[in-house]
C-alpha cells in the first residue's frame, strides 16, 4: 500500500471528532510533507492505530480530548500501553490547562489548545516524528513495564491461581517442611523451588539441585550420598554427595518421580533420621536439609501402581504446590510476555519497546503445551529475529499466528507468497484454523461452555466439536 504515496517525511494518525479540524490538520500535514491518516471516529482510529503499528507505519498520533465513545485520555493510555515510544499530541478545546498537565503526566508527547497556531502544531509535530523516528534507531531504549512485583519474586504473574502460589510460597519458606511442587512441563516448577529457598533463613546456604531423571539408577546413590576412597573401581578419592553440599541449604530434587524404588528406601532414611553413610564409609554423617521435590507426574498414581512408596510420599509430600498451566490463567500472558521483553531487550542489547495489540492476541489465544518455558523461548526468538521496535503478528511464529482471526491484523495475503515456496494448502489451513478457532471459542463463551449448546449453535454434532476442539488445542476445560 506504501508504494502508492511519494516518500514523506512521516506519517501522522488524526483523530478528531470534528470534521474541520480533522480537515485542516491533514491539509497543513500534507503541504508539509506529511502523510496524514484522519479519524472523525475515536473507535475506528484505535483499530488503524493497532493495524498501522503492526506494520510499524506512522509517526505519530494527534488526538482530540473530548470526543464521544473513547476519549483522547484513552487513545493515549492505549498508546502509551502497547506503543510507548509512540509520540502522543493532545489538542484541547477548552484550553482547560489541567486536563492537558495530566495527560502530559500520564505520558503525552505535548499538547496545543484549540484555536491552534497552524506553525505551534506544525513545531510540535516535528519535534514529535523526528523524535520518534530517533527513538526507533536507539539500541537499548528502555522499555516501560506496568508488570508488578518485579522486586519482590523474579516471578510475576497477576492471576488468582499464581497469587494463590505467591502466597503459600510466603507462608511456608521459612519452615523446615518438605514441599512437593506439581506441574506441567515448564509451568515453573524449579523457580518455585529457588524462590521459597531465597526467602527461607537459609537463603545464605546452598540451594542444590538434582535431577532424578538424568542420572543412571546405578550412579544415583553416590551422586546422593557421596562415596569413599575405594569404593567402587574408579573411586580414586572419596567425594561428598550432594546432602552433604546442601547442609543448613536446601536440597531441590527434580523429577522425583524417577528415583529407583532402592533409593527410596535411603531416601526415607535421611528423611526420618537426617543422616546416611557415604557409598563404600562407614561413619555416619548428620545434615540439616530442607528438601523440596517436584513432579510432572501424578505421584498418588504411582504409589497404587506400586513405582513409588507410599511412607516415602507422605513425608514428601507435606507442603502440596500445584502450579497452574499457562493456559488456564491466559491473563497472565501478557504481563509475562513484557516481563521477557524487558529481560531480552536488555540481554540481546535490542530496542524493541512494545508489543503490537493483535500481536498480543495471538500470544493470547494459543494454547502454550509448553507453558512459561515455551513463551520464554518464543519471545526470545523474536526478540531477536525482528527487523522493528514492535514485535508485530508478523514476527510471531506460525503455530501462534495459526490462532489469530482470519484479517486479525495478520500478515497481508501478498506477504503470504514471498514465503518461498509459498504452499498453498498449509496457508489455507493456517487461516482457515484461525476462523475455526474463533467461531468455536465465541460459541463456548456465549454458552458458558458447554459443548452440547456450542455444537448447537454452530451446527454441527457433539462428537464433531469435542473433536474440533481437541484438534485446535482448545481449553481443556471445554472437553
Ligand atoms: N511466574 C514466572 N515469572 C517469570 N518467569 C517464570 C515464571 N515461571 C517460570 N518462569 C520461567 O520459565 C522458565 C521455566 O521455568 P522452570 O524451569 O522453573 O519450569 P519447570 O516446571 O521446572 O519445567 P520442567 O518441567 O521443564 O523442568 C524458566 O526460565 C523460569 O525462569
Ligand atoms: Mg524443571
Amino acid at each position: 500500500m506504501s508504494q502508492n504515496y511519494p516518500k514523506t517525511s512521516g506519517r501522522v494518525l488524526v483523530v478528531d471528532d470534528e470534521k474541520n479540524i480533522t480537515f485542516v490538520v491533514s491539509a497543513m500535514l500534507e503541504k508539509s510533507g506529511y502523510e496524514a491518516l484522519t479519524f472523525n471516529d475515536s473507535r475506528e482510529a484505535l483499530r488503524a492505530i493497532d493495524e498501522s503499528m503492526d506494520a510499524e507505519e506512522i509517526d505519530a498520533v494527534i488526538t482530540d480530548l473530548y470526543m464521544p465513545n473513547v476519549g483522547g485520555m484513552e487513545v493515549l493510555e492505549h498508546c502509551k500501553k502497547y506503543y510507548p515510544q509512540l509520540p502522543v499530541v493532545i489538542v484541547t478545546a477548552f484550553g482547560t490547562v489541567e486536563a492537558a498537565v495530566s495527560a502530559l503526566k500520564r505520558g503525552a508527547f505535548d499538547f496545543v489548545t484549540k484555536p491552534f497556531d497552524q506553525t505551534d502544531l506544525l513545531a510540535i509535530v516535528r519535534k514529535a516524528v523526528t523524535t520518534h523516528q530517533q527513538r526507533r534507531k536507539e539500541p537499548g531504549f528502555s522499555v516501560q513495564s506496568d508488570s508488578p512485583s518485579f522486586s519482590e519474586f523474579s516471578m510475576v504473574g497477576n492471576s488468582q491461581q499464581i497469587q494463590d502460589v505467591f502466597k503459600v510460597i510466603s507462608k511456608i519458606a521459612a519452615s523446615p517442611s518438605t514441599v512437593m511442587i506439581y506441574g506441567e512441563s515448564g509451568t515453573g516448577k524449579e523457580l518455585v523451588a529457588f524462590e521459597i529457598h531465597r526467602h527461607s533463613d537459609r537463603v545464605k546456604k546452598p540451594f542444590i539441585k538434582v535431577n532424578c531423571a538424568a542420572i543412571p539408577s546405578s550412579l544415583i546413590e553416590s551422586e546422593l550420598f557421596g562415596y569413599e576412597k575405594g569404593a567402587f573401581t574408579g573411586a580414586v578419592s572419596s567425594k561428598p554427595g550432594r546432602f552433604e553440599l546442601a547442609h543448613e541449604g536446601t536440597l531441590f530434587l527434580d523429577e522425583v518421580g524417577e528415583m529407583p524404588l532402592e533409593m527410596q528406601v535411603k531416601m526415607l532414611r535421611v528423611l526420618q533420621e537426617q543422616e546416611f553413610e557415604r557409598v563404600g564409609g562407614v561413619s555416619t554423617t548428620q545434615v540439616d536439609v530442607r528438601i523440596i521435590t517436584a513432579t510432572n507426574r501424578n505421584l498418588e498414581e504411582e504409589v497404587k501402581a506400586g513405582r513409588f512408596r507410599e511412607d516415602l510420599f507422605y513425608r514428601l509430600n507435606v507442603v502440596p504446590i500445584h502450579l497452574p498451566t499457562l493456559r488456564d490463567r491466559k491473563e497472565d500472558i501478557e504481563t509475562l510476555a513484557r516481563f521477557f521483553l524487558k529481560q531480552f531487550n536488555q540481554k540481546l542489547q535490542k530496542a524493541v519497546t512494545g508489543i503490537s495489540a493483535p500481536a498480543l492476541l495471538g500470544l493470547q489465544s494459543y494454547s502454550w503445551p509448553g507453558n512459561i518455558r515455551q513463551l520464554e523461548n518464543v519471545m526470545e526468538r523474536m526478540i531477536l529475529m525482528t527487523d522493528g521496535t514492535i514485535l508485530r503478528t508478523l514476527d510471531l511464529p506460525p503455530e501462534v499466528a495459526a490462532t489469530l482471526p482470519l484479517g486479525m491484523g495478520d500478515t497481508p495475503v501478498g506477504e503470504l507468497l514471498n514465503d518461498s515456496p509459498a504452499n498453498f494448502k498449509e496457508l489455507v489451513r493456517r487461516q482457515t484454523q484461525g476462523v475455526e478457532r474463533a467461531l468455536i471459542e465465541k460459541a463456548l463463551d456465549e454458552t458458558g461452555g458447554n459443548v452440547t449448546r456450542a455444537a448447537e449453535k454452530l451446527g454441527l454434532s457433539r462428537k464433531g466439536l469435542q473433536l474440533k476442539i481437541k484438534e485446535l488445542g482448545l481449553k481443556r476445560s471445554f472437553e
